[in-house]
């Protein structure tokens, strides 16, 4: 498509991230359910670059392995001592031949909130200024650590980049510093690495460094300027990686509102960057929507309803419930406080009710679960009633059976489907009843213990006692009113 297709990305993704003390690789933690490197990667791909490499060191064993799982096509260098980042890009273009043609992208793989879009201005400022290098710059409020901007003061041209460690007094004061993301032409970028030098502060190859050796060689060099500082953000600790976090729920949270969904409580309201909405949506304070979660037209969600991999159909509503997996009929209803594994399906206008869980279990239309039940490994037909207090007995401590129940069936509360077994169509069950043996289609099944009456037990064995009393009250009432 765009003239601007880059010949490569280069992610940087080879640091330790010490600061993050963690036993996971820095670029391997999740926010909004997408690992910081797989956010990186993600706007990457919107530049539909040729080639996109990842440089990995530290962990690589565990990166490479996440890498392979959530971005199959990407290539992979290992830079093996992290000798800087200069090193690091060195390393991705070995990967490629030692240089490539055309533009090549570097970013660094701890700065999520980088988007496609700012990615896209850098590569066409890039290539319509014919420079040999282009760097995204931020003016940021603390530039406290990293690289600072310099340049001209008469042409205002850029000249270097300074680390902090290395710079001035005066250098520190500039506020414009260096996002880490650059384009660079790519064939001059190789050549340029070679000559990069040691003698700094932290004794590394500084990628920063090309810029100075471009421009006075004669290169064009110049600066794109994001709109918005907090893209650029690297995460270096958990402190930042929450704030980052915050941002881009935010920023998910304000897309789903403008496309129509009414977010009551957006400071309580969390979502993964795959979670899908339709028109009309309500979601209610303290819900956490995951993965391929997708949310039909005038559904409501909430409060505190946690959804993974889970479909809720148009008009339904799922108040205080956990799912993963399931899926919710139109207009059914869920909860509140009901606990969906996964396989659960439930059909328009079916209610899975308070203190319900349930698990590959297929639920049919119209037919309702309302209370306290468990319903594990079981087809129910249309229009069926389950009594409260219900458990679908699936497991024989060694093996899980199905439960069939058919369409337009009333079972009595307490019940025992003991698995496998069937109940017919029509067919009602007593209540207290342990279901063992099938039940024909339109019968009722008891099976249960007869009730039998000791009279005067309580005269006999607890004399004098207040139950007695109120028995023998019982007696005079019953005989004052014959
Ligand atoms: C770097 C820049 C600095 C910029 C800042 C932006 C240099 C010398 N400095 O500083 O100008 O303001 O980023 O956040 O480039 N990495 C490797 N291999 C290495 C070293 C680093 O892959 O040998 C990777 C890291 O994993 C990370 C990125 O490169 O993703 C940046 O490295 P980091 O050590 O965080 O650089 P900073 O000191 O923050
Ligand atoms: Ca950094």
């Amino acid at each position: 498509m765009s003239a601007n297709r880059p010949a490569a990305v280069v992610v940087l993704a080879a640091g330790e991230g010490t600061r993050m003390k963690s036993a996971t690789p820095k670029v391997l933690h999740d926010i909004c359910g997408r690992s910081l490197v797989g956010h990186v990667l993600a706007a990457s791909g919107e530049l539909e670059p040729e080639n996109l490499v990842v440089v990995v060191g530290h962990a690589r064993e565990q990166v490479t392995a996440h890498l392979a799982e959530v971005a199959p096509d990407v290539r992979t260098a290992v830079q093996a001592e992290q000798n800087g980042t200069g090193h690091a890009v060195r390393m991705g273009l070995e990967e490629l031949g030692g240089s490539v043609d055309g533009t090549v992208v570097v970013v660094c793989g701890d700065t999520p909130l980088l988007t496609g879009e700012t990615l896209r201005r850098l590569s066409a400022t890039h290539s319509a200024d014919g420079n040999a290098v282009t760097v995204l710059t931020a003016e940021v409020p603390d530039a406290t650590g990293y690289g600072r901007i310099v340049r001209d003061a008469a042409s205002g041209a850029v000249t270097a980049i300074v680390e902090h460690k290395d710079a001035s007094e005066e250098q520190r004061a500039v506020r414009e510093i260096n996002s880490g993301v650059f384009a660079f032409d790519g064939a001059l970028l190789a050549d340029a690495l070679k000559r990069v030098r040691t003698d700094n502060s932290q004794g590394e190859e500084y990628l920063t460094d090309v810029l100075g050796i471009l421009r006075e060689a004669g290169h064009g060099v110049g600066a794109s300027v994001a709109g918005d500082h907090r893209e650029i953000a690297g995460i270096n600790n958990r402190v930042q990686l929450s704030q980052a976090r915050r941002i881009l729920n935010d920023r998910l949270l304000t897309a789903a509102m403008l496309s129509g969904v009414t977010v009551v409580d957006p400071a309580t309201t969390w979502v993964d960057v795959t979670v899908t909405f339709e028109q009309d949506v309500v979601v209610h304070p303290g819900t956490q929507l995951h993965g391929a979660t997708h949310l039909a037209e005038g559904c409501e969600v909430g409060p505190n309803a946690r959804l993974t991999d889970t479909r809720v159909g148009a008009g339904a509503r799922v108040d205080n419930t956990v799912a993963s997996g399931a899926e919710v009929g139109p207009e059914a209803t869920v909860g509140p406080y009901a606990y969906l594994r996964p396989g659960t399906r439930l059909g328009r206008r079916g209610k899975i009710g308070t203190y319900v869980e349930t698990k590959n279990a297929s639920i049919g239309e119209g037919t309702k679960v309302p209370h306290l039940s468990y319903v594990g490994d079981a087809t129910i037909g249309e229009f069926s009633n389950i009594g409260a207090a219900s458990v679908f007995v699936n497991y024989d401590g060694q093996d899980k059976h199905h439960t069939t129940v058919g369409s337009h069936c009333r079972t009595g509360s307490d019940n025992m489907f003991v698995a496998p077994v069937t109940v017919g169509d029509g067919a009602y069950t007593a209540a207290g009843s342990v279901i063992t043996k099938d039940v024909p289609p339109g019968s009722l099944a008891v099976a249960r213990g007869q009730q039998r009456n000791i009279e005067d037990w309580v005269a006999r064995k607890r004399p004098g006692s207040a139950a007695a009393r109120a028995a023998e009250e019982a007696a005079r009432e019953s005989a004052g009113q014959d």
